[in-house]
């Protein structure tokens, strides 16, 4: 099995493509350390063997879970998360929802520390234009910020320093 799980919810693909993004990004450190699920077709049970996770979720409909998201989240409630540690990486749109720029991280964050994991991969707000967010805690994020509608050309430099980053905290360097 695996070290990390990658675990995303998708709904136009965006979060999807950069989940194979970070994996082969991954990959390019070790090819056996990292499996990819889709929320959308997988269950909590799956999810809680791993140790390590990665999870992948857009922000939809202002400020909401993605549809996956909002049917897996509540069936990870009861699962002990003590020990685990988890990376978010969330996708938005900065120029078009700036009232609720990655809000959807901020939820998921909240779920896994209610259930007793830690939280890592903390990113710099610094490079984004927002008004609010959930996800912000100061001067930094609860998860690296990717949007592919307004910052494309910046995703690719992120997930590399994000997964560096990671490997770091995650201690698997
Ligand atoms: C109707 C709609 C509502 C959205 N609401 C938000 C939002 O509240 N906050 C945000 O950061 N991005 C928001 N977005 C942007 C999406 O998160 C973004 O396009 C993302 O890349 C979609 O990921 P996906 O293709 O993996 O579903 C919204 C997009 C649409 C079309």
């Amino acid at each position: 099995m695996a070290k990390i799980g990658l675990f995303f919810g998708s709904s136009t693909g965006n979060t999807e493509y950069i989940s194979y993004e970070m994996k082969a990004e991954f990959d390019k450190r070790d090819p056996s350390l990292v499996e990819v699920f889709n929320v959308g077709s997988s269950s909590p049970e799956q999810m809680m063997k791993y140790q390590y996770l990665v999870m992948g979720i857009p922000t939809w409909n202002t400020g909401q879970l993605q549809d996956d998201w909002e049917v897996f989240i509540p069936k990870m409630s009861g699962h002990d998360m003590t020990g685990k540690k988890v990376a978010i990486f969330g996708v938005g749109d900065q120029n078009g929802y700036g009232f609720n720029f990655l809000d959807a991280v901020g939820m998921l964050a909240d779920e896994v520390m209610a259930l007793g994991a830690e939280l890592y991969g903390m990113w710099p707000v610094k490079g984004y234009e927002f008004n609010e967010s959930l996800a912000q805690v100061e001067d930094h994020f609860l998860s690296v910020g990717i949007d592919q509608d307004g910052q494309a050309d910046m995703t690719p430099k992120r997930i590399v320093a994000w997964v560096d980053q990671v490997l770091e905290e995650f201690k698997l360097k």
